[in-house]
Order: structure tokens, then C-alpha cells, then sequence
């Protein structure tokens, strides 16, 4: 079943759990994803993040996740992940995606707001969510998402209110010290900043640079508001490591090997459902 953004999170955040936002490129991952939902029977939000559009069409990712979505019963929402570009977030809605991030941590303060106003006009009209983000954060290793230059900026509270009192956003991505991709000594998670933006907000909160959080963060961050995480990297470092040890062995045919990808992308998704679970 199909739903957008809201359709997941309210019922997330009122509960106090967090729902997993992975990251999908090929048809192996978007199925590996989807088949980690339903064997697990846990709503499910799969983001085709914007960088990868030389990968695939947002209307090729909508239909794949369409025709994978439609006869199940779990809701899937398929999520516009980190857009800084308005053209291609309003491409996303027509093509159907339930849900967009428009990322507009590197501008000012005011013009992010203004355009995330925006885009919240739009996608509220077509019923699709809106996902923004205040604050910025650092790249850690293997980052695919950020640039080495990237700095860590964390969300302020104060702002955060006025920020999501005018743009409407559905729910707010906040940095509180994590990074995109891997960390690089333990890391260093403002519990103390995401309990200030939580008692100010009544909004779902998202967490970004999920991969290789402790898992005793990962439960602090619940209990104060955290309601999606967001994971890339190690889908990606565990696909390619079982990848590379099945090559090792013997060299399958192509679409056996697709088959093998599907299951590892599926494993490692089953691991921090369960972890976001508990
Ligand atoms: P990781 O790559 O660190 O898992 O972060 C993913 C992410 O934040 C996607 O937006």
C-alpha cells in the first residue's frame, strides 16, 4: 500500500518508534528494501536521493516502487531524498513519489525558508509530505552523500520553531552530531539539543547519517522525538562486501548475482529494523 510521509510518521512519532529511510538506486535495492518490510511486517520508507539520478528516472524509481507496493499490505512510502533542487522536487510529485526532502541547509536561514514554503504549498496541494532540513552535518567515512568540505552545523531550536511554525514542513531533519557515512571514533550525539528542538516542536524529527550509530543513541534519540532514520552507507559497504566475497568463490551468472544482492540488501535492512524496533 501506498501512502506519503504523514501516512507513517504521525503514527511513528506519537508512539515513540522510529520507521527506517533506506536508500534505493537499482531495481536490487528498492526490492531487497520493500521484501525487508513485508518479511518483517513494518511500514516501510524507501528514498531515491536525487544524486542518483543518473542511476534511474524518478519515474522509473515510481514505477518500480509502484508495481512492488501495490498487492501488500505494509505501507510504503516512496521519499524524494535530499533535494536542493525545486525543478526536480516538483518533477518528484508529478511522477508520483508520496513524499520530498528539500534540502536547503546551505542556504541562509530565510531563503531556506522561503523555498521550503514553497515547495510545502505545492506538495501539501498534490497531498504529498514535505521533509526539510535546518542545520547541517559533517561527512564521515565512505560518505556518499555529503563532501569532504562539509560542516557540522547544529540545528537550533529557537530557529527550528519559527522555521517549521511558517514553512508547515511535515517533518524537520536536525543535526545533532551525526555524520554521513561512517564514523570515525565515537560519536558525539547532542541528546541535549534534540530534547530542546522536541519540546518546542510537535513534529516527527528525522535523523540523518543512520549507518553505525550505537544503538544506546539510537534509543535516546527515539525517546525525544527522533520518528525516521535515515541509512545509506552501509546498505551500500555490506552489499559490496558479500558481493565480493560471493566473487571470491565463483563467478554466478548476472542475474544470479542480482538475486544475491537482493538478499544481502534485504538482510542488512532487516538488521536495523530490528534495531529501530526495539
Ligand atoms: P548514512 O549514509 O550515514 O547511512 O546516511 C544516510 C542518510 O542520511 C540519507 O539521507
Amino acid at each position: 500500500m501506498l501512502t506519503n510521509l504523514n501516512g507513517i510518521l504521525r503514527e511513528a512519532y506519537k508512539n515513540k518508534h522510529a520507521i527506517g529511510s533506506f536508500n534505493a538506486y537499482n531495481f536490487e535495492t528498492f526490492k531487497g528494501i520493500i521484501d525487508a518490510g513485508i518479511q518483517t511486517n513494518t511500514p516501510i520508507i524507501v528514498a531515491f536521493g536525487a544524486k542518483y539520478l543518473e542511476n534511474m528516472s524518478l519515474e522509473s524509481a515510481s514505477a518500480i516502487v509502484k508495481s512492488l507496493a501495490q498487492d501488500i499490505s505494509i505501507p510504503v512510502c516512496l521519499h524524494l531524498d535530499h533535494c536542493s533542487n525545486m525543478d526536480t522536487i516538483f518533477k518528484a510529485i508529478k511522477a508520483g513519489f508520496g513524499s520530498v526532502m528539500y534540502d536547503g541547509s546551505a542556504l541562509p536561514f530565510e531563503k531556506n525558508l522561503q523555498n521550503t514554503k514553497l515547495v510545502c504549498q505545492v506538495a501539501h496541494a498534490c497531498d504529498v509530505s514535505v521533509e526539510a532540513e535546518l542545520g547541517s552535518l559533517a561527512a564521515g567515512e565512505q560518505s556518499h552523500e555529503g563532501s569532504a568540505d562539509d560542516v557540522e552545523v547544529f540545528t537550533d531550536p529557537d530557529s527550528a520553531k519559527e522555521f517549521v511554525d511558517e514553512t508547515k514542513v511535515d517533518a524537520l531533519a536536525v543535526s545533532i552530531g551525526t555524520v554521513h557515512g561512517l564514523y570515525k571514533g565515537k560519536p558525539n550525539i547532542r541528546i541535549d539539543i534534540l530534547k530542546k528542538i522536541n519540546e518546542q516542536l510537535s513534529l516527527p524529527l528525522v535523523l540523518h547519517g543512520g549507518s553505525g550509530i550505537p544503538e544506546e543513541d539510537i534509543l535516546n534519540c527515539i525517546a525525544n522525538g527522533i520518528s525516521k532514520i535515515n541509512v545509506n552507507t552501509e546498505i551500500s559497504t555490506y552489499t559490496v562486501e558479500e558481493t565480493t566475497k560471493l566473487l571470491g568463490q565463483k563467478q554466478p551468472h548476472l542475474s544470479v548475482l542480482a538475486l544475491n544482492q537482493m538478499d544481502y540488501v534485504k538482510e542488512i535492512v532487516k538488521k536495523y529494523i530490528s534495531f529501530f524496533g526495539r
